[in-house]
């Protein structure tokens, strides 16, 4: 690997970092040569298959449980890494959301969906930016959604737009600082979040079709374009939205 690349000696927070997108980005920065965090809240399964996978590979690789939609959570959360040193890369996997219509959405749906996507990583970016080492960069994981509309998607779309601007702007704010912040807008991945979508074998199969490259795209995929995103190959990368989806978002 390229030196520009790697991330050896770099610290690296993933929220979400045991399953799904999140687990990936986990592997792929531990072989990287990065120590990562990774923050999950109830998938204690996953969490123990993760780190059995670390030990395995001897990947510098601890799973953190916290709720970051509780204070509590997130200043158990705030301390680990405090304990850990610098922190070098933050990479905002976790997000939730509720999948319905809007006539069948309520305002608890939409708190609820917002207190992850937005406002923990709100709130985690504030706590967290005194542990940042220069040359550090944060990672926003946004979809398809900030632009576009999808099925029964209007809230999560909704929180993932407000995380887009929101890490523009705190692009612009903390670059001075050393500080790069990006978003990731991967395309349809066949993780367990799909469980939780009407049609969803249809329509998962229905965007591979679709997509120019013939088929959706991985999460190891995904995390690759996330290495890049921490990585001093990204140096000049700033406050930049980076889609991986295989080309499915090219109107034609
Ligand atoms: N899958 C796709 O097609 C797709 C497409 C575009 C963008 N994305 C984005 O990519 C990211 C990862 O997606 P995914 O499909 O891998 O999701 P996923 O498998 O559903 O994973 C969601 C993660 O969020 C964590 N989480 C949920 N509530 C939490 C809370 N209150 N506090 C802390 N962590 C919490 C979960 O932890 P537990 O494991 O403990 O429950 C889990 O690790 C998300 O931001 C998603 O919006 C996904």
């Amino acid at each position: 690997m390229s030196a520009a690349f790697s991330l050896e000696g770099k610290s690296v927070l993933v929220t979400g970092g045991t399953r799904g997108i999140g687990r990936a980005v986990s592997l792929v920065f531990a072989r990287a040569g990065a120590t990562v965090l990774a923050n999950y809240v109830r998938g204690q399964a996953a969490a123990e298959a993760l780190l059995a996978q670390a030990q395995k590979e001897n990947l510098r690789i601890t799973v953190f449980r916290a709720d970051l939609t509780a204070a509590r959570g997130l200043d158990e959360l705030e301390a680990a890494v405090a304990r850990a040193g610098d922190l070098h890369g933050l990479v905002h996997c976790a997000a939730t959301g509720i999948h319905k219509p809007f006539d069948e959405l309520t305002l608890r749906h939409y708190d609820w969906t917002f207190a992850l996507n937005v406002r923990a990583f709100f709130d985690l970016v504030k706590r967290l930016l005194p542990r940042f080492a220069a040359r550090a960069a944060i990672v926003a994981v946004s979809s398809q959604g900030a632009l576009r509309a999808v099925p029964a998607y209007s809230v999560v779309g909704a929180s993932k737009g407000a995380l887009e601007a929101f890490a523009r702007h705190l692009a612009v704010e903390l670059a001075p600082r050393g500080i790069r912040v990006n978003i990731l807008a991967p395309g349809a991945v066949a993780t367990e979040a799909w469980n939780a979508m009407p049609e969803a074998g249809h329509r998962l199969a229905d965007l591979a079709r679709r997509t120019p490259l013939g088929r959706l795209v991985t999460p190891e995929e995904v995390a690759q374009a996330a290495q890049f995103l921490c990585s001093d190959a990204a140096r000049a990368v700033v406050g930049q939205t980076l889609v991986v989806d295989g080309g499915a978002g090219i109107p034609v």
